[in-house]
């Protein structure tokens, strides 16, 4: 598996896997969709966030990372967002980029307590729950990992 920059060519195919309903189960403020709001939002992340498209073999596109400075749970930090081609879940992609993906600097994860997948996937690649561990209403959890450390 290869980490390479998001380009513009990958709008579309990221559109596609962030409209998946099971993607928009556990996305905070996600909601329904359109093309025109995703191209909006993906201009500007293009230009904001560090994105990387996860290739396997003959450069089969089969996840992204993101990783954007921002304040989430009253903690400012690299906040992680991971997202897999919804035809290629349950495959061990997700664990993977997240074991690959370096960065010298701590990273933060806010994750859906239900979102079984994505709790394992982040704490094979060496992640923790964090000390302010809940949202208010429990709904959501909060990892950390200061660096790769698998
Ligand atoms: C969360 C997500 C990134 C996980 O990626 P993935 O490639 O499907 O995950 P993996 O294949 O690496 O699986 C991770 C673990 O979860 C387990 N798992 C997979 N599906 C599961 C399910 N439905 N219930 C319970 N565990 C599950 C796997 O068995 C694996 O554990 P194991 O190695 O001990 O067997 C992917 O499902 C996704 O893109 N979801 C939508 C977006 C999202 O929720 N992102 C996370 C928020 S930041």
């Amino acid at each position: 598996m290869i980490l390479r920059p998001v380009t513009a060519y990958d709008a579309v195919a990221i559109y596609c896997w962030r409209a998946h309903p099971e993607t928009q189960r556990f996305t905070p403020d996600l909601g329904r969709v359109t093309i025109n709001e995703h191209l909006e939002w993906f201009v500007k992340r293009l230009q904001r966030s560090l994105w990387y498209m996860a290739e396997c073999g003959d450069a089969c596109a089969v996840g992204v990372i993101r990783v954007d400075q921002r304040v989430a749970a009253a903690r400012e930090g690299l906040w992680v967002s991971l997202l897999v081609d919804p035809t290629k879940r349950g495959c061990g992609y997700g664990t993977q980029i997240l074991q690959k993906y370096y960065h010298e600097q701590p990273l933060l994860a806010q994750i859906h307590r239900l979102n079984a997948p994505s709790l394992r996937a982040f704490e094979k690649a060496g992640f923790h729950l964090a000390p302010f561990a809940a949202s208010r209403d429990g709904a959501w959890l909060y990892y950390d990992r200061e660096r790769n450390v698998v």
